[in-house]
């Protein structure tokens, strides 16, 4: 009989795109769902639904404690107040988490598995069954070069992201396009005339840009369309973001480095920056190798460690094309590209890479958990 398989949060953003890979690989051929809603008990399940077509109250512990196991993509609030009561119930199934709630707690596994498929077999080998997705641009680098962590090669590795609007959620894409519109209003007859000072132009847009209101401004809190800004997530109180903090503590986790393993932790730091992209961030990085490996052979490894990754010549035409959120985005593509010795020394190399992050970055790694799972 096919396992029940509980999901929450699958009407979202995450939970969207969850679900439209899992129809894509036919995960729900070898499943039974359960779906559960926050808001909608009682109502219909989605057309996935075989024999349970009633949806489930989210918050009802008896219904989460049918399921063998749970997938949410629900938000940190709900895996903060629903986990730890389902656990203190009994039950022993597989929760896997889009939420970064339970991330870093010992007994939870940040899954992704084509980078650190080892740490995962060797949990579940240890009855672990708390499974988490990772920080999406710790993922989304990961994904890409992963295969230098892999090699033993890095001593550090410095990143700058360009972190798209769909991290902080739905409303912020839309909050970023609207602000763009409200900007092309503004001098939309000045830009239609040829003649126009752009002078002229870029004096009402940084007017305009200064004068948007709280309610246009909801979500980011100052304007992103055409602007930047260079703090994500919560400020830890000594000069680092806690996305920045992610950086190093999940990179190190995921590989089975650092606090509660044999081998120590490799720095990794760097700033996070949200950019007017809409859904695939982008890193700049910047490795200080162990020792002087020529550029080809970090590009043969980094080509050649999954199905995914993708090596972009480092050249100008290929990096325009390929090497973009608007290239990316909605692929399950991470193109890598601009490899190359920096001026610093041989042992200095720079990498630019791309993911989506909303499927490597998110939904992905959590239906390949699943899958893990039916097949173990
Ligand atoms: N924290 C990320 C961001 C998204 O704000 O872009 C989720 O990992």
């Amino acid at each position: 009989m096919s396992q029940l398989v509980g999901l929450i949060g699958w009407r979202g953003m995450v939970g969207s795109v969850l679900i439209d890979r899992m129809m894509a690989e036919g995960d729900f051929e070898l499943i039974e769902p359960l779906f559960f809603s926050t808001s909608n008990a009682g109502g219909t399940a989605p057309p996935q639904a075989k024999n349970e077509t009633k949806l489930q109250d989210a918050y009802e512990i008896a219904a989460l404690k049918r399921c063998e196991i749970i997938i949410t993509a629900q938000g940190g609030d709900y895996t903060a107040e629903v986990f730890p009561k389902l656990r203190a119930a009994g039950w022993t199934g597989h929760w896997i988490d889009a939420a970064s709630t339970l991330r870093m707690k010992d007994d939870a596994v940040i899954v992704l598995d084509p980078v650190n498929m080892p740490v995962i077999k060797n949990a579940l080998g240890n009855g672990n069954t708390n499974w988490v997705g990772g920080n999406c641009t710790v993922s989304c680098m990961l994904m890409g070069v992963g295969a230098l962590y892999k090699a033993g090669l890095v001593e550090w590795m410095s990143t700058q992201t360009y972190q798209a609007a769909s991290g902080g959620g739905a409303q912020h894409m839309r909050e970023l396009l609207t602000q763009y519109g409200t900007l092309h209003a503004e001098v939309k007859a000045l830009l239609d005339n040829p003649t126009s000072a752009i002078l002229e132009i870029d004096r009402m847009i940084v007017a305009k840009q200064r004068a948007l209101t709280s309610d246009e401004t909801a979500n980011f809190t100052v304007p992103l369309g055409g602007s930047l800004i260079p703090w994500i997530d919560k400020d830890l109180g000594n000069g680092m973001s806690k996305e920045e903090w992610k950086g190093m503590a999940e990179t190190n986790k995921i590989l089975g480095l650092g606090e509660g393993f044999t081998a120590p932790a490799i720095p990794v730091d760097g700033y996070c920056v949200r950019v007017g992209a809409m859904r695939s961030h982008s890193q700049a990085l910047t490795f200080k190798l162990n020792k002087d490996v020529p550029v080809a052979d970090l590009e043969a490894l980094i080509a050649a460690d999954n199905d995914w990754v993708k090596l972009v010549p480092n050249n100008r035409e290929d990096t325009m094309r390929d090497l973009t959120p608007v290239a990316v985005t909605g692929t399950m593509t991470i193109p890598v590209g601009r490899v190359r010795k920096l001026a610093m020394g041989p042992e200095y190399v720079g990498a630019f890479t791309v993911g989506d992050q909303l499927l490597w970055g998110a939904a992905e790694p959590l239906r390949r958990m699943l899958r893990i799972l039916l097949d173990n």
